[in-house]
């Protein structure tokens, strides 16, 4: 008799984006001639950059010939790559990060929902709240969550919400945590930290050996000169924290697939007798057990957003989602609507009209604008009388999704 792993029963039956993808279908079904806008999910309309597509043609050239041609690479990514975001993303800024802490991957949703795996049962893990749901539910299915409350809260999980009272900045958890998830810029909702704001939660975790990760697939966005787009810019924060990255939303590969994590090699956990373990070995073993590399021609197509028509190309792509964004983001205020976000990120947090809750403000939108945005209760009830919208659609659709939305009065 094959036993499952019965945290899974604990779940809500299904993903919040494989939901509002099943309601949205539902809805269309209905009404097929409904001119649906989608500003739910965050993904990307923007084609590749044509850096891009030319390194990917080449790529494939590779490997239609003998002598180029790649089989199995090595797990943690090709030493072009890593030596790029290496050079690119950290020498660039005085960060002093080495080849042998960088591991490619196929997503930070799979890597920040796969660190968990070397990390032990007992640890008490803390989430800010409203959160991105990956976090959550990997932890739930490790069997680290306890039980789900009429609340809508984890019995085990530390909850540290972010809402307007705190202007979306977390306080320091009362009680002792040992693992804690930060996403910045935030995703769901589009807020900062700036430098001091995070050095905060870097000298808790050194004070209380406790591990950060840091979620920094947003780092692309970033606008304003005092955000930090790398934990490590903290000082400390290398014995402390774990720094994952996407090509996904940075370069348009949500469909192409290439991430990378940093572990450092000063960042230690522990056993139980309180001996110290390298976590960069550990994730290391991991990786190279359960993952066999990203593709060659990806790892090219990703070594390609760092050539200088590339850089080029990939930040004029994010400018026309930050654009987006404004267009959303001005016309919602014009409106009377009250909105965060969508500064150093291509999310806006938007709260409800008339004590709607997010659930029904969902159902508004796609019933009578045909709009999609993503509750933002989905993401934990700090959520709750909040929807999320991005600015990842094209521009005509964000300009119509506007108009539209200019028939709610608030
Ligand atoms: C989101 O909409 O929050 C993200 O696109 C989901 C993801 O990156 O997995």
């Amino acid at each position: 008799m094959a036993l499952i792993n019965e945290n899974y029963t604990k779940l809500p039956g299904s993903y919040l984006f494989s939901d509002i993808a099943r309601k949205v279908n539902e809805f269309k079904a209905a009404h097929p001639d409904a001119n649906i806008i989608r500003l739910g999910i965050g993904d990307v309309t923007k084609p590749l950059a044509p850096a891009v597509i030319d390194a990917l043609h080449k790529a494939v050239d590779d490997m239609a010939d003998a002598s180029t041609f790649r089989g199995y690479g090595p797990e943690q990514g090709y030493d072009f790559l890593v030596n790029t975001i290496v050079d690119n993303d950290y020498k660039a800024y005085g960060l002093d990060i080495a080849a042998d802490e960088v591991f490619v991957s196929d997503g930070s949703k799979s890597d920040t929902g796969n660190i968990g795996d070397i990390l032990g049962l007992d640890n008490v893990v803390a989430i800010t709240d409203p959160v991105y749901p990956v976090y959550v539910d990997t932890n739930v299915m490790a069997g680290r969550s306890g039980e789900l409350l009429p609340n809508g809260k984890w019995s085990n999980i530390v909850y540290l919400p972010c809402t307007e009272e705190n202007d979306f900045v977390p306080a320091l958890p009362t009680e002792k945590v040992d693992i804690v998830y930060l996403c910045y810029p935030n995703n769901p909702t589009g807020t900062t930290l700036t430098k001091d704001q995070l050095k905060v939660w870097v000298d808790y975790a050194l004070k209380n050996k406790a591990l950060i990760l840091f979620d920094s697939a947003y780092e692309a966005f970033i606008t304003e000169d005092n955000v930090p787009h790398s934990i490590y810019e903290i000082e400390g924060a290398k014995e402390v924290a774990i720094e994952f990255r996407s090509f996904s939303k940075t370069a348009g590969f949500t469909g192409t697939r290439c991430a990378y994590t940093v572990v450092p090699k000063a960042l230690m956990g522990y056993t139980k007798s309180g001996e110290k373990v390298s976590l960069n070995k550990l994730w290391n073993r991991r990786h190279t057990t359960k993952f066999n590399g990203v593709p060659y021609i990806i790892q090219r197509a990703a070594e390609a957003c760092y050539s200088v028509e590339g850089k080029k190309q990939v930040k004029a792509t994010i400018d026309y989602y930050l654009n987006n964004t404004k267009i959303i983001r001005d016309g919602l205020l014009s409106q009377g609507f009250k909105v965060y976000g969508g500064v150093n990120s291509p999310y806006i947090w938007v709260k409800t009209p008339k004590e709607m809750t997010s659930w029904q403000f969902f159902d508004y939108l796609l019933a009578e604008l045909n709009i999609v945005g993503t509750p933002g209760v989905g993401f934990g009830p700090s959520g709750e009388g909040y929807l999320r919208l991005t600015g990842f659609g094209t521009l005509d659709n964000t300009k119509e999704a506007v108009s539209r939305l200019k028939k709610i009065s608030i």
